[in-house]
C-alpha cells in the first residue's frame, strides 16, 4: 500500500509541480458494515459534524463565556472529578450527557490498552509525536484549520496541548478514576466545536476552504488514521510484535476516543483491516503540500530540533524523513543529511530489535527512560512550567492578524 501511495503522491506531486493542492475527493464508498454499527450503509462522514456540541459552543461564544469555561476547566482534570462549577448551565447539562464511556466500551480491553501503551511508550512517542505530528502538516484541511485558528499563532503551546491528549490516552491509568483521558477528550470535543463556529468567520481561512465548516467526522477519522493506523503500520514495519489481543486493545482505546470526540459509531472502524481500508480511501490519496502546512512544519521542526542537545539538527530531519518518507518530506522542504540518514536506517531497526529482545527482563527500566524523555519534551514545550500537563482551553478567537 505504501508503494501505491507513493506512486499516487508522486504523480500528484509531478502534476502540480511538487507543491500541491488537495486532490479532489472521490465520492464516499466505505461501507459501514466495517464499522462498530455494522450497518451496510454508505453515509458520508465528511457531511456529518457534531450538532449538539456545536450548538453549545456557539452559545458560549455568543455569551462571551469562554473565560468562565476556561476558569472552571482548571479544576476539572481527573476522570473521577465532578463537573466543575462556574460554567453556564447549558454547558454543564451537555457535559452531563457526554462525559461518560459509550455503552459498548469494554473495561477489560481498555485496561489492556493501558498495559500495552506502557510497553510501547517509546515507539509511540517517535511514531506519533515526530511522525504523525509532521504528517499532519500534509493533511490540507487540518493544516489550514490549525494555521488559521488561534493556536496556529503559537505552535509551541498548541503542540503541548496535543501532546497532552496523547499523553493522557497512553498513560498507564488513562481510563481509571485518577486518569485524565475522558476529561481531556471531552474538552477537545468542545474545542473542536468552538473552532467549527470560529473558523467560518475567518476570511483568510474561508478563502481556501472546501467545506462549510471544518472538522467533520470524516476529518477526525483522517487524523485518527494519520496517528493510530499509521502507528500500527510502523510497528509492523519495525517488527514490534503485538498479540491479537494487544492489537485489539489498541484499536478499542481509539474507538472509545473517537466516540468521545463525537464520531458516530457507523463511521468507527470495527477492525484494523477495516481501518486500513478506510485510511486507503480517506487519508493517503488526499495528502498534499499547502502554504499553511509548510509553515507549520517549519515551526514544529524548529521546536523539535532545538532541545535535542548534542544532536546534529540533520539527525532530526532525517528521522522525520525516515518516518514519513521522502515524498512528503520533499513537499515540506525538510533538509537532508546523508550521514544521519545512513545511521538512522541502520541503527533504528537495531535499536528496536535490541529493545524487543531485552524488554521482557527490564520493562520497567525502559518505561522510566521513556517517561523521562516525554517529560523533558513536555517541559520544553511548556517553557519549563510543567512536565506532564498543558491545560486545554476553549478558544474565543481565530489566529490574530
Ligand atoms: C484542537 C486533538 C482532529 C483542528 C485540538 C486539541 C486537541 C486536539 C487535543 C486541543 C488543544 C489545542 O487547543 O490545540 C485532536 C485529535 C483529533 C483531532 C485527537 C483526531 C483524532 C482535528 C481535525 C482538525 C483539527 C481533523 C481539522 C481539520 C483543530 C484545531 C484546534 C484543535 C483548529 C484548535 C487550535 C487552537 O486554536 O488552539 N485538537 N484533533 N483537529 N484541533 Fe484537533
Amino acid at each position: 500500500m505504501e508503494n501505491l501511495n507513493r506512486r499516487q503522491a508522486l504523480t500528484l506531486g509531478a502534476a502540480l509541480g511538487l507543491t500541491t493542492l488537495a486532490a479532489t475527493p472521490q465520492a464516499w464508498a466505505w461501507s459501514s458494515s466495517g464499522s462498530l454499527a455494522g450497518t451496510d450503509t454508505v453515509a458520508d462522514p465528511f457531511q456529518v459534524w457534531d450538532p449538539v456540541a456545536d450548538e453549545v459552543a456557539a452559545r458560549v461564544l455568543a455569551d462571551g463565556a469562554a473565560a468562565s469555561v476556561n476558569a472552571a476547566w482548571g479544576s476539572w482534570r481527573d476522570n473521577r472529578d465532578p463537573l466543575p462549577s462556574g460554567m453556564p448551565g447549558y454547558v454543564t447539562a451537555y457535559l452531563q450527557q457526554v462525559n461518560r464511556l459509550p455503552s459498548w466500551a469494554d473495561p477489560a480491553l481498555l485496561a489492556q490498552s493501558e498495559k500495552l501503551y506502557t510497553r510501547l511508550s517509546s515507539y509511540l512517542f517517535v511514531s506519533e509525536s515526530l511522525g504523525s505530528g509532521i504528517l499532519s502538516t500534509v493533511i490540507p484541511r487540518e493544516a489550514r484549520a490549525v494555521y488559521w485558528s488561534e493556536g496556529g499563532a503559537d505552535m509551541k503551546a498548541r503542540a503541548a496541548k496535543t501532546f497532552t491528549f496523547g499523553y493522557d490516552l497512553h498513560s498507564a491509568r488513562a481510563w481509571q478514576p485518577t486518569g485524565h483521558f475522558i476529561v481531556t477528550a471531552n474538552k477537545t470535543r468542545l474545542v473542536h466545536a468552538a473552532v467549527r463556529n470560529l473558523l467560518p468567520t475567518s476570511a483568510k481561512f474561508m478563502a481556501t476552504a472546501d467545506q462549510p465548516k471544518p472538522i467533520s467526522n470524516g476529518d477526525i477519522l483522517r487524523t485518527f488514521h494519520s496517528v493510530a493506523t499509521y502507528t500500527q503500520n510502523n510497528l509492523k514495519k519495525w517488527h514490534v510484535h503485538l498479540s491479537p489481543a494487544e492489537a485489539a486493545a489498541d484499536l478499542h482505546a481509539w474507538q472509545v476516543a473517537l466516540s468521545l470526540l463525537g464520531v458516530r459509531d457507523e463511521f468507527i472502524p470495527a477492525s484494523w483491516s477495516d481501518a486500513r481500508a478506510q485510511a486507503d480511501q480517506m487519508l493517503w490519496p488526499v495528502l498534499a503540500g499547502t502554504f499553511e502546512g509548510n509553515e507549520l512544519c517549519k515551526t514544529l521542526l524548529g521546536y523539535v530540533q532545538d532541545p535535542v542537545a548534542g544532536l546534529d539538527t540533520g539527525f532530526v530531519s532525517e528521522l522525520v524523513r525516515y518516518l514519513i518518507g521522502d515524498t512528503y518530506a520533499n513537499w515540506l522542504n525538510i533538509p537532508r543529511d546523508f550521514l544521519a540518514r545512513a545511521i538512522i536506517r541502520t541503527d533504528w531497526p537495531l535499536y528496536v530489535a535490541f529493545r524487543e529482545a531485552t524488554s521482557w527482563f527490564m520493562p520497567n527500566t525502559y518505561y522510566l527512560f521513556d517517561q523521562a524523555i516525554r517529560a523533558i519534551a513536555m517541559l520544553y514545550l511548556n517553557n519549563g512550567t510543567s512536565a506532564t500537563y498543558t491545560p486545554i482551553t476553549f478558544p474565543a478567537a481565530n489566529r490574530p492578524g
